[in-house]
């Protein structure tokens, strides 16, 4: 049996790192990590010295149409079973006084053209798979069902990419992929903080289980890191 695929973004720290982890230690998986700067990515490069060619590094920065080009013709002819954008930013709290349009805007390049510009750039990759999966980590700072003030880039950033992947679900149903988006807790790492509910291994550890379970009847979901409903 060939290995699964999964290309993962921002792969370097926090949730992705813990991730990579997760799915190396499925023997059926094969990870292709990304990450801004993998010259200094030093614990991809440990686990690559550990996993071998089970472990591939790519330079990509999502925020940057050149980047994932150059990811993608890199990739071309082989077969990608999950996507998982991963990748994200969350700049200051912005309140009313604080409101920055220039750091919004790259936010909202990140966080939400980011994913669509990975999904669209591996269309062909993922038709070559029997079981093609698109997660994009979204929040739960961007559902309507919790109202909030503040954080209005991170928070609109994220409600826009789970309106983007609903209509992605939809536009590749012919196509047989599954795409969801996916709250993955409260989780400590550089941006959920040391006060968060829960740790990367918890995260990490939902976010594989899901990638196993999902079937194209669960496309078009906001789910949570543990396989629940998430109220949009
Ligand atoms: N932690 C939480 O509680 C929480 C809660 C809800 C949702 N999330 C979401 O979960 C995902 C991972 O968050 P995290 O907590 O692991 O955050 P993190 O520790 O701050 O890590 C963010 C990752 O995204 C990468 N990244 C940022 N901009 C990028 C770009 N333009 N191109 C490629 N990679 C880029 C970072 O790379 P560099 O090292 O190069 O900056 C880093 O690898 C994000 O989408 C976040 O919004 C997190």
């Amino acid at each position: 049996m060939p290995l699964s695929s999964l290309v993962i973004t921002g792969a370097n720290r926090g949730i992705g790192l813990e991730t990579v982890r997760r799915f190396l230690e499925d023997p059926d998986w094969q990870v292709i990590a990304t990450c801004r700067n993998p010259d200094t990515a030093s614990d991809l490069q440990a686990l690559q010295a550990r996993h071998g060619a089970r472990l591939e590094l790519h330079a990509l920065d999502v925020g940057d149409a050149a980047s994932v080009a150059q990811f993608a013709d890199a990739l071309s002819g082989r077969a990608v079973d999950v996507l998982l954008n991963n990748a994200g930013v969350m700049g200051a709290h912005q309140s009313l006084e604080e409101i920055d349009f220039d750091a919004w805007l790259s936010e909202f390049d990140v966080n939400t053209l980011g994913p669509m510009r990975l999904a669209l750039a591996l269309r062909p990759n993922l038709a070559l798979s029997v079981a093609p999966r698109i997660m994009t980590i979204s929040s739960q700072m961007g559902s309507m069902a919790r109202p909030r003030g503040g954080s209005y880039a991170y928070r609109s950033s994220k409600a826009a990419v789970n309106k983007a992947m609903q209509g992605l679900s939809l536009d590749l149903a012919e196509a047989g992929v599954c795409v969801v988006v996916v709250h993955p807790g409260w989780v400590r790492t550089d941006m959920g903080g040391s006060g968060a509910d829960i740790s990367v291994e918890q995260s990490a550890a939902g976010i594989h289980r899901l990638a196993l379970d999902l079937t194209l009847a669960d496309s078009g979901r906001f789910l949570t890191y543990t396989g629940e409903d998430h109220p949009w």
